[in-house]
């Protein structure tokens, strides 16, 4: 049995008082189910704060991403190793508004990737289609490509540290999620894709999270379906009852 991961992505929101605040509120409630990962990827300027808040409890820390290289002049990035230092057990790759804001492409994200695995970070590989890419019936092949260019030369002893998320770019921040049908198909497929390479036994234990307007009252039956692992949520993150609810709702 795969074991469940919900994780909150606040992108570029929260301040350091609203990210306290939040911790406060979430850890306020009942205890946190231990049925399922809680991870939250707060901005970098939170990531202090949240560490400090969150010691002690269940919830685990994540970057929203890393830079391509181990260490150097790179002004304005942040490395593997300084995500660690400062907490972090995962980090989020891939995801589509770096490929669309920042021009990131299969190739960069591969890089980061190993680098990631190579320093001890757990990753959540993002992958999706847009709307174009579903509308004309190119979605396998999009999440195809997408998984062989960010999974190229992937060091099979490593896949312990690999999760994906399949969040269609369609879905993100637009209230339109793909229903649970609609989603478990592109998971049954990434499945499907990573038995092959990767053998069905070393390959049976990822997790591949659907993200994409999240609700609570979306989780339940998205979390249902077969080969639906986890939960990878924006917008409903940044409220701590919303995202409690979601944890709830998805066991
Ligand atoms: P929303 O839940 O706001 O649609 O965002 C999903 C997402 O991009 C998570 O990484």
């Amino acid at each position: 049995m795969r074991r469940p991961i919900i994780a909150g992505n606040w992108k570029m929101n929260m301040l350091i008082s609203t990210a306290a605040e939040w911790v406060e509120e979430i850890l306020g409630k009942s205890p946190l189910s231990d049925s399922v990962d809680i991870i939250v990827a707060p901005p970098f300027t939170a990531l202090a704060v949240v560490r400090e808040r969150i010691e002690g409890s269940r919830i685990l820390l994540a970057g929203q991403n890393m830079g391509p290289e181990a260490e150097g002049a790179r002004t304005g990035e942040v490395s593997a190793a300084m995500l660690k230092d400062a907490g972090c057990n995962y980090v989020i790759l891939g995801h589509s508004e770096r490929r669309q804001f920042f021009a990131e492409t299969d190739e960069l994200i591969n890089r980061k990737i190993k680098i990631a695995c190579d320093q001890g970070l757990n990753i959540i590989f993002c992958l999706g289609e847009s709307l174009d890419d579903r509308d004309n019936d190119r979605t396998h092949d999009v999440v195809e490509s997408q998984l062989a260019g960010g999974l190229a030369d992937f060091d099979t002893g490593q896949l312990d540290r690999l999760a994906i998320a399949y969040e269609p770019v369609w879905a993100i921040g637009t209230g339109l999620n793909a229903s649970p049908e609609q989603a478990q198909d592109v998971h049954r497929f990434i499945r499907a894709w990573l038995e092959k390479i990767f053998g069905s036994e070393r390959s049976a234990g990822i997790r591949i999270l659907y993200g994409g307007s999240v609700k609570p009252e979306t989780s339940a039956p998205l979390m249902a379906e077969q080969d639906i692992d986890g939960l990878l949520v924006g917008g409903a993150s940044l409220k701590s009852d919303y995202f409690y609810d979601i944890i709830n709702f998805s066991q």
